[in-house]
């Protein structure tokens, strides 16, 4: 079998294995599901229909559920399908009418051009479609968590479910050579092409991803708030999904990425402009130096100083997959 076979038949395995698993659950909360099954209605006779408003009262609904009452009442039946579903139906499941930057400008944070729309050529608004890819299973309870808020792909080892350690697991389901999911192929477009190689050298190269930092080295030290030496640093703590006006989607702000950081300095937000390969607003807002040496003290332009180099294109000594120098 080829392996974009194994991959499809692997998929179509679990995709039964888990309609099987729905069938047991019922609509909670509790057990982080909201998606309808089979079984809707009791007896399985409200399966299959799209229209919620012949059955349902949205006065009458979600009395317990105090976090999502009024923005469902205020919407309308266009949300009862992101949350529930398609019910079996050809219901389209829309996310952007709630997750909007007028009603939730901060879940997610969406400013900016770029978005992850699963095309490097282009820059297209992120569509209800791309949010269901990532986000299949949300519970939307107020809090993110990996297992139910990211979309479980399959995994690479057959017939083994191992939940992510971290959302790092999830990029590389789909961010690898050999092992890319069916409807989201992709091809190197040159030597070492971080779209595919990081699955290999996030694990066993890159500084932030196989992490062995003393905290030791020259221009070494890190700002106040959960990063340490010895840490693993997410993907999304430096790229967004959601929106950013830089290019190969790097945060623009502090709230969009760097999910440890100390809110004081998250919060701010501090801003943060790539300019020419000049990365310094990005590193800067994590990394400060102990001990001020070359350019440590120079403002790299959004505030906050102590990195080197400030001003140069970075990418010389610091890309990823780089061996030499001390890479990324
Ligand atoms: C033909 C009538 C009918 C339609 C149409 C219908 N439902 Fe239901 N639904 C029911 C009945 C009956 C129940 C079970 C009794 C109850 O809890 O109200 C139910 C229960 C539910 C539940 C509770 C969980 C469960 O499985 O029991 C949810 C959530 C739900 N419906 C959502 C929806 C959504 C979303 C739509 C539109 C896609 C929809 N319903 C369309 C009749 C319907
Ligand atoms: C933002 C997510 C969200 C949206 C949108 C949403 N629901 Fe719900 N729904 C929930 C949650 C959470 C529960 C509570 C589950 C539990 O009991 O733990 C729930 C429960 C229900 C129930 C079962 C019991 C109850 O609370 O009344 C019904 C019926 C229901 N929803 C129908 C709908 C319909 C119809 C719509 C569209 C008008 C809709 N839901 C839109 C999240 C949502
Ligand atoms: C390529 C995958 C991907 C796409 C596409 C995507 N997301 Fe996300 N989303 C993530 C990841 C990973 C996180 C957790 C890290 C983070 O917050 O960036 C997340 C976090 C979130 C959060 C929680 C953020 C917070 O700060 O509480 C919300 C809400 C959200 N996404 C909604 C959406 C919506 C709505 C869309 C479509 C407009 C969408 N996402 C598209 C991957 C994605
Ligand atoms: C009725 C409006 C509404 C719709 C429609 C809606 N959401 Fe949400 N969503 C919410 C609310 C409210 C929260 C909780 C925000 C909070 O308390 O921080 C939330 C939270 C989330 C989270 C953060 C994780 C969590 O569990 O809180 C993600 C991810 C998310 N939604 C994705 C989606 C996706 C994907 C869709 C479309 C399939 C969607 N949402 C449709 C209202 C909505
Ligand atoms: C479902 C598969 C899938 C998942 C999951 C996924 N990606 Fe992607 N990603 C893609 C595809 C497809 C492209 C576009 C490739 C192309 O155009 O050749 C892409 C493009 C990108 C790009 C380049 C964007 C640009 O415009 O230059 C970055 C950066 C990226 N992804 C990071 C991430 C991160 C970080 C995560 C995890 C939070 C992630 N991706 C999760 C499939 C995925
Ligand atoms: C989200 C916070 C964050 C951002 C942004 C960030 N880093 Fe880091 N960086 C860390 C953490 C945490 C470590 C420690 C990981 C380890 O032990 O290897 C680290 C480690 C490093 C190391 C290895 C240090 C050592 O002692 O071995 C280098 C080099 C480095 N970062 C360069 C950069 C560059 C260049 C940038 C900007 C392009 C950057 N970092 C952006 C948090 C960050
Ligand atoms: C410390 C910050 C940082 C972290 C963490 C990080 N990246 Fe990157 N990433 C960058 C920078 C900076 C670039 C641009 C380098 C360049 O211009 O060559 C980049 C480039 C990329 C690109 C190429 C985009 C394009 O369009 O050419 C992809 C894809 C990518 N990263 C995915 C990921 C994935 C997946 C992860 C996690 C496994 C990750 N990155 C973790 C900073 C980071
Ligand atoms: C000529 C190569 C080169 C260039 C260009 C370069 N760096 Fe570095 N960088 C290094 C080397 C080498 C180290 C590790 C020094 C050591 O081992 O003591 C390093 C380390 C770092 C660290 C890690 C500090 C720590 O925690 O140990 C950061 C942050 C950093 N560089 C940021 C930048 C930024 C921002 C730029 C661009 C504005 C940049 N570098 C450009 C070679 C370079």
């Amino acid at each position: 079998m080829s392996n974009k076979l194994k991959v499809l038949s692997l998929f179509l395995m679990l995709m039964s294995q888990s309609v099987f698993a729905l069938d047991l659950i019922d609509v909670s909360l509790e057990k982080g599901q909201l998606l309808l099954t089979p079984k809707h209605g009791g007896d399985g006779s409200a399966w299959g229909k799209g229209k919620c408003s012949a059955c349902h009262f949205k006065s009458r609904i979600h009395t317990e559920a105090h976090g999502i009452r009024d923005i469902v009442n205020d919407v309308g039946y266009s949300t009862c399908t992101g949350c529930h579903g398609q019910n079996g139906s050809d219901a389209v499941r829309q996310c952007t009418v709630c997750h909007n930057e007028q009603r939730m400008p901060t879940t997610p944070v969406q400013i900016g051009a770029e978005k992850h729309d699963f095309n490097t050529n282009k820059s297209l608004p992120l569509a209800d479609e791309a949010c269901v890819t990532c986000h299949q299973n949300s519970d939307m309870d107020g809090q993110f968590e990996l297992g139910i808020d990211l979309t479980k792909f399959p995994d690479r080892i057959p017939g083994l479910n191992i939940p992510y350690k971290s959302s790092v697991e999830f990029c590389l389901a789909c961010h690898n050579e050999n092992h890319q999911q069916p409807g989201f192929e992709m091809k190197a477009r040159f030597n070492r092409d971080p779209l595919v190689i990081l699955d290999d050298s996030y694990n066993k190269m890159d500084v932030h991803g196989y992490p062995r930092g003393t905290g030791k080295r020259t221009y070494t030290g890190l700002n106040d708030g959960g990063y340490r030496y010895g840490d693993l640093v997410e993907c999304t703590d430096c790229h967004s999904m959601h929106g950013t006006h830089n290019p190969k989607l790097i945060v623009d702000r502090s709230n969009e990425g760097m999910i440890k950081l100390a809110p004081a300095i998250r919060d701010l937000p501090v801003l943060i402009h790539v300019n020419q390969g000049d990365y310094s607003q990005l590193c800067v807002t994590c990394h400060s130096m102990d001990v001020i040496v070359e350019q440590g003290n120079q403002d790299t332009g959004n505030g906050l100083f102590g990195v080197h180099q400030v001003g140069t294109d970075c990418r010389q000594c610091h890309v990823h997959g780089l061996a030499s120098q001390t890479g990324l």
